[in-house]
Order: C-alpha cells, then structure tokens, then sequence
C-alpha cells in the first residue's frame, strides 16, 4: 500500500511524541488511562482484553470489535514487558495477525507471561501459528496463500467458543502460514476445505483461528469474539459510554484541580467533544480558542460560536486572523507547503492567544486510539508501516503545557457516541471530518480570496444536495475541490472559460482506506448544474472515481 506523506497541523500531536509502547504514552500524561483504576465508577471489577499486537493491518479492528461488546480493549505491542500490561488488568489475551511467518528465525514471539498467566488466549492467524509454533506443534510455510472466502465446518459445535453458531458459517481467511501438526494437547474445532486445523483448542483455555473474525467478510466473527471476551474469559461488559463520560469527568477534575485549560476549537469533531466533556468537568476554567484562518467554509464560524457559546455557554477566544494566513499563503502553490505555512501561523496565533488569557496550565486535545496507535506503530518493528501520521504540531513543547487527552483511547464512533452522551446537538456530532487546512488543500494551485468565495459556493450547494437527498451521515467525506484547470464552455450565446470543479464523496470507517461513493446519477445531476449555473466562474464539474488507496481522499 502506498504512504502518503501528507502532514497535519491541527494543533493535535501525538505524533511528536517519541515513544516504544503505548502504555508509555498513556504514563506520560499521567493518571488518564481509562483502565488503570482498580475499581470503574460504580464499583464494578475492571476487565479488559488485552490484544498482543503483532503488526497486522487489522489488529485496531480486534479491538474495535471486542468494544462493541461492551469489553474495554487495548493493543499492546509484542514486546511490552508485564508490567505495562498487568495495569489493564487482562481477562484474557488475544494474539493478532501479522506480517511474518511463525517458522522465521527471528520471528516475533508470545512473551512467556501470555502462557504462564493461565488467562485464555485466542491467536488470530499469525497469532494462531505463533502458539503452534511455540508449543511445540509444527508450522510451515504452506504450498499456497489461503485468501478470501472459506466455509468453516465445525466439529465440536460444543465448544464454548462457538455458543449460537451454526455447524458452518462463511470466513475470510487471509495466511501463508500452514499448521502441519498442533501441538500436544490440542484438538481441531473446525476445518475448511484447505485448512484442516483452521480452528483449534486445548482444555486450558487456548484457542487458535486460521482466519480473521474481526473483518466484515467473517459475518458471524464478532460472536466467537463475544464468545471468547464473556463465555471464556468470563468478562461482564462494563465499558459503557455512560461510565466513560462519568469516569473522565472525575479524572479530569482531580487532575486539572483548580488550573486553567485551553482547547483549540476546530468545529470538528473530536475538538467538540473534548470541549464538552472538559467543559462538564470543570467549567469556566476551560477556554476555547478558536482561530478564523480564512479557510473555513460558508456559515462554519457562525455555527460554531453559536453552538458553544450561545447553547453551551463556553469562554471562548475567537480571533479573525483571516489577513495573516491569506497573507502567508501569497503564491504558495506545493501542497505540503501550504500545510507548513498554515501549521507554523496557526501556531503563532494561537500562543498570542494564549499568552492573553494569563496562566495556562493544560491543553486540551482531540487525540484518538488510532492516532496514538498509529504514532506508536510507526516506531515498531512488527507493522508494516501504511502511512505516515497526519498529526505533526510542536505547539506543546513549546508552550510547556501538560496535555490533556481524554479521548486517547475512543474510536471515532466512540468519540460520536460520547458527544451524544453528553448532549451534544446531533448536527455536530455528526459533522464530516474537515482537514485542518481547511480550503486551501482543495484549492490546487495558489489560494486567493477569489478562488475562496468560488470554493465556498460550491461546496455549500454540494453539502446541501447531499443533506437534502439524506446522505450525510452515510458518506465519510463529500466536498468540492477547485483545480487550477480551466476549459472552454457554452452558455447562452456565449463561449466561457472557466474553472473546473471536481466533486469528491467516498465512504470509509477510518479514513485509512476509502472507496469512491456511488451516487445516485440525478443527485450528480442536481449537484452538477447548480454549481455552473449558481457560481460564477466555474462552466465545467466532473466527479472523481477514485479509492483510497491508489489515491488519498483529499487532492492535496
Ligand atoms: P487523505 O487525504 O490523506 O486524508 O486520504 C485522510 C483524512 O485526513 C484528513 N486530512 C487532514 N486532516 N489536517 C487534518 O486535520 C490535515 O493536514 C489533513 N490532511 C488530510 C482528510 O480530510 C481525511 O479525512
């Protein structure tokens, strides 16, 4: 898969953190780990599983999936020591996928303590042939890749693993690796047509599957997922939004105490959400900053002062700095400058900003799970890397501040369920991700006020298309990108030349991957001719066609 090379310079970073396992990120902002606690609010025991993460593409899923069932769940790489792991306080381990073959020499092992702590272990594919490999069983390379589709048969339909399933069930299966013998003690559940051990377990609780349950391709995955968190490791399913919201509110209160907190207000999001739930736990000693770069479309900073300030009552800075950025902009034309430019003058006002207010203790940020795993994968040796991480900033180690990342541990679905859970008006939490250099990555070429105002209106026809025809909430992103194309048109009489406008709309769970929207031809339609005859200067519309990978979703 290709890497981009695009960088972020939302305020955001957690990718200027240099870090070798996850759990030491969650120990350097101190006391905000979501499962360190001995007890959850309401006293209930804490459970987690832990997933053994050995590089695959797909091991944030696992633990995605084991959330939906109401499971607090966490990636830890391979290597972390038990003493970074005991905190979580595992119910059970799963292996994940990976990218080496269990037989290599130097192939990255289960550390002893997955074995040794008696708690159930589910290997996933790389993870299944680790075990094997292991405890003494024999893996090989396999005479051919196994990928795609299977139909798994299962042989004892007792097993606590497959509670409600029928005796076969579709599967994706994705692995070189061939289990040629189990090791001693353990027995085939299930087979496929190739896979004769592609599901296996012994009577201490360790359990292997040759394919991916995680995926969608695997439609009944997540009940052997739910099967293994509550029938085997015996978990209850206490991780709630209720009690995250709840929990996050009494840490940041006893970690903030009487300081002062500043918050970049993007409009997006997770800055939203953050800003909320700070603001739940502490009030007035929170103040959003919220810097107008002149890169924001129609209407965006009138719905976001109203929102904050009007409904929920929030301090907020709101600075126009409009003329500085545009001023900054001036024939910068290479996309990763214009990031650069809009990273570092964001920067600037915002520290003014911030000196104004007095003593700031803390700044607030919306950094997500797969941020942070995405920083700490980057510095592992196990992943194959895919991107590089959007989020470079510098802000606090300039600024001296303690960060304060409540939803350092939430998926983005999580994070919109929590603005739900704390009131948050449905349009907002709604809201289609906008990259922090708003505008000025989907103008190509130089960004001037003129091609702004062109922008602005497109897009606002294309957004209101979109909501009127009820797809919003389905699509990922929808937007309108200005090109620096010009071609030759017709209208009324006269011949015109002007700008061609792409439209872009794809679907996608993380933005990792995306695939190109099919939208219904009389919405293109409706999208199409109100932009060439409602903006002036553009004759010309036509619709990308292309997924993520080969292409990125933004142009720029
Ligand atoms: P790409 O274009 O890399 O984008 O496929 C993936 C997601 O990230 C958003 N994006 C950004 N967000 N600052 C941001 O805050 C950025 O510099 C930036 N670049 C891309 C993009 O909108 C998409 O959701």
């Amino acid at each position: 898969m290709k890497e981009t090379t695009k960088t972020d310079h939302r305020v955001a970073t957690s990718g200027d953190i240099e870090v070798s396992t996850y759990l030491e990120i969650a120990k350097e902002i101190g006391g905000e780990h979501p499962a360190v606690a001995e007890k959850a609010v309401g006293g209930e025991e804490r459970e987690a599983i832990v997933v053994i993460d050995f590089g695959s593409q797909y091991s944030l899923l696992i633990a995605r999936r084991i959330r939906e069932c109401q499971v607090y769940c966490e990636l830890v790489p391979y290597d972390a020591p038990w003493e970074k792991v005991a905190p979580l306080k595992p119910r059970g381990f799963i292996l994940s996928g990976g990218p080496a073959g269990a037989y290599e020499p130097g192939a990255p092992l289960a550390p002893a303590y997955i074995y040794e702590s008696g708690l159930p272990v589910l290997g996933i594919c790389y993870g299944m042939a680790i075990i094997a490999h292991q405890l003494g069983g024999k893996v090989s390379p396999g005479t051919k890749r196994e990928y795609g589709h299977a139909v798994l048969h299962l042989s004892d339909i007792d097993s606590p693993l497959f509670d409600g399933l029928e005796d076969s069930l579709p599967v994706w299966m994705s692995h070189g690796d061939q289990i040629e013998e189990m090791p001693p003690g353990f027995r085939a559940l299930a087979y496929t047509e190739n896979s004769p051990f592609a599901v296996m377990g012994n009577d201490k609780g360790i359990f292997g599957l040759q394919f991916h349950p995680e995926v969608a391709h695997t439609p009944q995955g997540k009940t052997i997922l739910r099967n293994f968190a509550y029938g085997i490791c015996g978990c209850q399913g206490n991780w709630t939004i209720g009690n995250f919201i709840e929990e996050s509110v009494s840490r940041i209160r006893e970690q903030v105490g009487d300081g002062k907190v500043i918050n970049a207000l993007s409009g997006g999001v997770d800055s939203a959400v953050v800003a909320t739930l700070i603001h739940r736990a502490i009030g007035d000693q929170l103040t959003c900053i919220y810097v107008n770069n002149g890169l924001l479309r129609r209407e965006e900073v009138e719905r976001t002062f109203n929102v904050f300030r009007l409904n929920m009552g929030m301090n907020i800075v709101y600075v126009d700095a409009t003329e500085r950025f545009l001023r900054r902009l001036e024939g910068v034309t290479e996309p990763e400058t214009k990031r650069k430019v809009i990273g570092e003058e964001f920067i600037q006002v915002f520290e003014e900003e911030a000196n104004k207010i007095g003593k700031v203790d803390f700044l607030a940020q919306g950094t997500l799970y797969p941020d942070v795993i995405e920083s700490a994968a980057s510095g592992s040796t196990a992943s194959a890397k895919i991107k590089t991480h959007h989020n470079v900033g510098g802000l606090p180690a300039k600024m001296r501040l303690t960060l304060i990342e409540p939803l350092r541990y939430l998926f983005k679905d999580e994070v919109r369920q929590v603005g739900l859970g704390l009131g948050m008006p449905e349009e907002m939490v709604w809201r289609q991700p906008f990259p922090g250099p708003g505008l000025a990555i989907r103008i190509i070429g130089e960004v001037t006020k003129e091609k702004l105002e062109i922008l602005r209106s497109a897009d606002f026809i294309v957004m209101n298309e979109i909501k009127k025809a009820k797809l919003y909430r389905q699509l990922w992103q929808t937007f309108a990108v200005l090109t620096d194309v010009k071609s030759v048109g017709v209208m009324g009489d006269y011949r015109t030349y002007g700008y061609l406008v792409a439209l872009r709309a794809v679907t996608s769970e993380d933005a990792m991957t995306a695939d190109w929207a099919r939208l219904p031809y009389d919405v293109l339609s409706r999208i199409s001719n109100r932009i060439v005859n409602e903006v002036p200067g553009v004759n010309r519309v036509v619709y990308d066609i292309t997924s993520k990978p080969p292409s990125t979703i933004e142009w720029e």
